[in-house]
This record gives structure tokens, sequence and C-alpha cells, in this order.
């Protein structure tokens, strides 16, 4: 058959591309996996990622470990709610890896259910110690009681702040990088380009 001017013939190896229809946050605990996951996803499927800890750094021009020791944790919070706001005003929407502590004010969990789709990647403190390499740059992730603590008393403002959320236990990248995926999938978030 003849094929229209301009247009490309389709190889048989070529993947499909992708859109967001609205922007999409992951949330959960540190270690969870959120940003690897955000990054395969958006290579695998050719949508834009962001992590919120790094746009934070760059537009501060600080660590976040340095963000916590000069200004303290209310302040980081602040921060961080002003940054989610404006990565989900940006024209098109983006996968978004959050940082693991941002459920904890409201304002942040009101943006996190009103801004777009947010889900959450369940994981428990232990397992979620033996995927973190580097500890020291994790202000909140020191010792191992201290983290079952916190992640415990997290469990009930991820499970508020989540439209889907996704048990990552015992799971890889790339079968969580799927499961994610078909979520966003299903609920039309995740659409063919
Ligand atoms: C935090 C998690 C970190 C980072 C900061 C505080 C938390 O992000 O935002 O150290 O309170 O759980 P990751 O979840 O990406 O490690």
């Amino acid at each position: 058959m003849a094929r229209e001017r301009g247009q490309r013939p389709k190889a048989a190896g070529d993947k499909p591309t992708y859109r967001l229809t609205r922007p999409v946050f992951l949330i959960g605990f540190m270690g969870a996996g959120k940003s690897t996951v955000a990054r395969r996803l958006a290579r695998a499927l050719k949508i834009s990622s962001l992590d919120l800890d790094t746009y934070i750094e760059r537009e501060r021009g600080k660590k976040i470990k340095q963000i916590f020791a000069d200004e303290g944790e209310a302040a980081f919070r602040r921060i961080e709610v002003d940054a989610l706001a404006e990565v989900a005003a940006m024209a098109s929407p983006m996968l978004v890896s959050c940082g693991g502590g941002i459920v904890t004010t409201d304002a942040a969990r009101d943006a996190l259910q009103t801004l777009g789709y947010t889900v959450f990647l369940e994981i428990g403190a232990d397992e979620a110690a033996s995927r973190i390499s580097d500890r020291s740059s994790r202000p909140l992730f020191q010792d191992l009681d201290s983290a079952r603590a916190l992640c415990e008393s997290r469990q009930p403002l991820y499970r508020a702040a989540a439209a889907g959320i996704i048990d990552t236990s015992g799971k890889n990248v790339y079968s969580i990088s799927r499961e994610v995926q078909r979520l966003l999938e299903r609920e039309g978030v995740l659409c063919r380009a």
C-alpha cells in the first residue's frame, strides 16, 4: 500500500510512545524505589520524569542534607510543597518522584490529592534499608529502629494521599515499573501518544 508523504514506515521493533494526561507523583518511604522506577518508566515510555529532591537542590543550590542542617525540617517541608506545585504547573505533565516525607504536611497531602495522580510504592523499613546504599545523604534514615518507627507512623499518611497503591516488597524495579505502568493505563492517566 502506498504510504502517505512524510509518514515513516513502522519498523517491527518500534516501541509505542506514551503521554501522561496529568502529573503523576510517586510517593513512599526512602528506599521504596521511587526515583529508579520514575527514571526507568521515563526511558521505556518516552515520557518526562523529574526527581523532586534533585529539582529542589538545583533551585536552592544546596544539597537536601544542607537544607535540613541550615533551615530545619519544617522549612524543608514548605520548600517541598512549593516545588510540588511548581512542577505540577509545568506545561506538559511529568512523572515526579517525591521525597519520602512529603506526606507529612496537610498542605502537601492536599496537593498530592488534587494536582495529579499519586501512587504509593509500599515498602517496609527493613527492606528499604537493604535497598539504600547511601544513608549519609538522608538525614532521617540514620538507624534502623527509628526508621522502622518513622515508616510505620507514615503509613496512614501515604494511604491518605495516594489514589493507587503498589506493594513493592520482594519485587525488583522491572516488575514494580510494569505494575505502575498498568495502573496508570487502567486509570487513564497514561495513554498512547
Ligand atoms: C526524606 C526523604 C528523602 C529526602 C529527605 C527527607 C524523608 O527523599 O526528601 O532526606 O523525610 O523521608 P527519598 O525518599 O528520595 O530518600
